[in-house]
This record gives structure tokens, sequence and C-alpha cells, in this order.
């Protein structure tokens, strides 16, 4: 059969890029950036966004173009005959990876639709900062609810998978994207102007280097780390599928840049909303810390803004469109799994999947009701007992996506051991724009992989001491 293609290269760049912006911009990158010292995070965040992100996904997007497959084939199609060792089997760890993303990120979601809907109704008019808080904790009490959110959020995505890769994936995600776009800055605009907001940036944008070189820098840079990978979405194929859906005539170094780029520069900007916007209006007993920064601080930010319940639902159009376009994305990867390996249709890959999602998501949204009893990682440095929402965060960004890039940077660079490094050059410098210089060779075949290894070595070893 033949391969569906994208119709544009717009189409490419915006549908990568929707993979990549995410909560993980919005929702991950603030509030870690808050609890790791501001600016200063920032500069290490980016430092492994251009060594190892960069790299990294140019390699995903060169085995995906190169065998014409997501990651269920991709390595099977492109290993050499006599090679030992079997790369193939890490499509299943990568399968799982796009799995077990989805498994939490679902749920938070979910929770983008209930918040959209409560600032439309109006439902924090005229509350105390602490009544507008424990909604918070009303919403993820309620089992029924969420697991409504769940499977609304489940079957939209399926849904616009199931009408196809131009008609369906390109189409919606390439206006979701654009719209993301033009609210984001119009928001930024507005929150740069109000009074007040100078505090949030010099928090946000001067470095202080003090608060990450100190005792917890393992942790710090385990962090830095974590989110570089899990904003891309590298090291489980999630990008290479794309790959496998352009033709030869860009090179893939460039493409990397600009998809990299944006995603910073949504990350980024979401930081200048929000950070600044919390120093102009501050909370009692909120900081700008913590995953209940959107849902506990924001809504108390936007409940005292001029104008706020309508920035506050045009905010959460923001975040849905952002997570939305990355759940549709994981979920092509999801049902190209079945698609690639045993020829089903897309449809029948899609209602299969929709059926295992449902399922699967249900550990995540009862971790924080019915079995909140289960607190699988100890309590956290604030003192909050986990959830199981943290454990399949944990595993997926600070277990399988570094440790699946290093697969993919190993399967580029290992010659006759794997697909090797003549090889992988001659697909990412194909057309025209950015090369991979060859004379990068010894950093990418040696010092990028024992890096990626040291760093998570050290980065598990100061999570659990
Ligand atoms: N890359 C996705 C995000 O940032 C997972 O949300």
């Amino acid at each position: 059969m033949q391969r569906e293609k994208f119709g544009s290269r717009l189409g490419f760049i915006l549908i990568s890029a929707g993979c990549a912006i995410g909560l993980g911009n919005v929702w991950r990158f603030p509030y870690i950036v808050s609890e790791f010292g501001g600016a200063a995070f920032i500069l290490l965040y980016l430092l492994f966004l251009v060594i190892f992100g960069l790299p990294i996904m140019t390699m995903e997007f060169a085995v995906g173009r190169a065998s014409q497959k997501s990651i269920a084939e991709s390595f099977k199609v492109l290993q050499p005959k006599e090679c030992k060792i079997r790369w193939h089997y890490f499509g299943w760890v990568g399968m799982l990876g796009n799995y077990l993303l989805m498994m939490f990120y679902t749920t938070v979601t979910g929770w983008m639709f209930i918040y959209f809907i409560k600032m439309l109704k109006g439902d924090f008019v005229g509350l105390n900062p602490d009544a507008v808080s424990s909604q918070f904790g009303d919403v993820t009490g309620n089992a029924w609810l969420m697991i409504g959110f769940m499977a609304l959020v489940t079957v939209l995505g399926f849904f616009v998978c199931s009408l196809g890769l131009k008609k369906g994936v390109e189409k919606v995600n390439k206006v979701m994207m654009l719209a993301l776009l033009a609210i984001i800055v119009a928001l930024a605009i507005y929150v740069a102007t109000l009074p007040g907001a100078g505090e949030g940036l010099k928090y946000y944008l001067i470095p202080d280097f003090t608060k990450i070189f100190n005792e917890n820098f393992g942790e710090v840079m385990f962090a830095a780390l974590g989110q570089a990978f899990f904003t891309l979405s590298i090291g489980m194929g999630s990008m290479a599928i794309f790959g496998s859906y352009i033709s030869k005539d860009r090179r893939l170094l460039g493409e990397s840049m600009t998809i990299a780029g944006l995603d910073t520069a949504v990350a980024f900007v979401a930081g200048l909303i929000i950070i600044p916007a919390m120093f102009a209006f501050p909370t009692e007993g909120a900081t700008p810390a913590g995953p209940g920064l959107i849902f506990e601080t924001l809504p108390n930010v936007f409940n005292q803004m001029p104008g706020g319940r309508f920035l506050g639902a045009m905010f959460f159009v923001f975040m849905i469109f952002a997570a939305m376009s990355t759940v549709i994305a994981v979920f092509e990867n999801i049902i190209s799994f079945g698609m690639d390996k045993w020829g089903w249709s897309r449809r029948k890959s899609c209602l299969i999947n929709l059926g295992l999602m449902l399922l699967l998501a249900l550990p995540c949204v009862l971790g924080f009701n019915v079995l909140s009893c289960i607190v699988p990682l100890g309590l956290d440095a604030k003192g909050n007992p986990t959830t199981i929402m943290d454990l399949e965060d944990f595993i997926i960004s600070n277990n399988i996506l570094p440790l699946g890039s290093l697969v993919y940077v190993l399967f580029c660079t290992w010659d006759r051991k794997g697909w090797g490094w003549n090889q992988f050059l001659s697909e990412a410098n194909q057309g025209r724009g950015i090369m991979v210089p060859s004379k990068l060779k010894v950093y990418l075949k040696y010092i990028l992989p024992i890096m990626l290894l040291a760093f998570w070595v050290w980065g598990i070893v100061s999570f659990f001491i």
C-alpha cells in the first residue's frame, strides 16, 4: 500500500511542532522553571535542547524517512541483515512510551476542558483565593467527571486520526497551531502591559545561578534533561513517524531547528504570560510553583484581572489546542503501529486503540481519588504524596525518553552494528537546507551517548537519594 504523505511542508512543520508543543510547554515548563531557579534553569534547559534535542530529533526524522515506517517497523527495515543486535525490539519499548504518555496526558487535557468551561460559566467569580484553589481538589476528587473528560479527549483524538493523515491530522492540527500562536502572542502583549508585571519579568529573565549550582544540582539537571526530552517528544519514535510522511527535498537538521525553535518560543512566551501575571496579581499563599500553578494560582490571577473571565477562557482554549495537537500526533503514532505491523486499516486501528486507551488511562484518573492511597514514588520535594500520574511521568520522561534517545544515537552512528553513520548522514543531508556537518561524527558517536548515559545515571541516583 502506498504510504500517505503530508500535503505541504507547512503541514509537516506544524504537526511536528504540534506534537512537541503541548502541556510540556505551558503546564510543565513554567512550574519547573519556577521550582528550579527561573532564568538560570532556562539556560541549562536550552543547552540540553541544543546538545541533545536537535541531533536526536534529526536522527528520528532520518530513521522515519529512510524506512518509510513508524517505530513499529523502522529498525527492522534499516538494521543490517548480519547485525546481531536486535534493534527492532526497541520498537515495543517506544510504543509503550507512546501509550504511557497518553495514559496521563489525556487526563490533564481533560482538566483543560473542565477549566475552560468553568471560566466561561464564571464559576470563580466572587470566590476568595482559597475557594478558587479548592476547586481543583473538587475536580480531581470527582472520578466520574475526570473519566468523562478523559474519554472526550480520547474519542476526539482518535476521531480526527480516523479521518486520515491529510484530511484529519494535518488539517485539524494546522488550524489549531495557527490559532494557538495568535492567542499566545495576544495574551503575552496584554500581560506585559499590566502594572507590576515588571517584577515577574525580572524573576523570569534574570538568571540566578546560586539557585542551580547548589547541593541539588543533580536534581536540577535531571529536571532540565527530562523537560528537554519531554517537550520535544523525542526518544520514543513519535517524531520519527512524521519523517516517514515527508519527501526528500529538505535537509533534516534545518527542519528540526525550526520545530525546536517554535517549541521553545511557545514555552518561553507561556512563561512570559504566567509568571508576570502572578506578580501583577499576587495571591496570598500561592507560589509560582507546582503543577497546581495552572489550576489553582492562575484562576485566582484571572479572577482579579479586568476582563479576566474572558482572558482566562482564552488561556484555556490555548491550552486545549496545545494539548490536543500533541494527543492527535501521538495517537497517529499509536495507530500506525497496528497499521505498519499487522496491516490493519486506519479505521480498525483507531477503534481498537480507542478501547485500549480508555482502559489504560483509568489508573491515572483513579490515582487522584479512589486509588489515592497508592503513593508510588513516596513524597515529592514539597512533601506531597506522589500519584500514579507522577509514576507514569517519571517512567516516560526520565527513563524511556533519554534511554530511547540513546538507542537512536547508537543506531545512527554504529557502522555494521547499527544503521551506520554514512547512511544517517546521507539521509539527513538530502535536499536543501542546513546540513549535519560530517565533522560532528566524533561528538555524535562518542561524546553524546556517553553524556546521555552519564546524565541519566546521575539523575536517577540524585532522584532516589
Ligand atoms: N512534547 C509534548 C509536550 O510538550 C509531550 O507536551
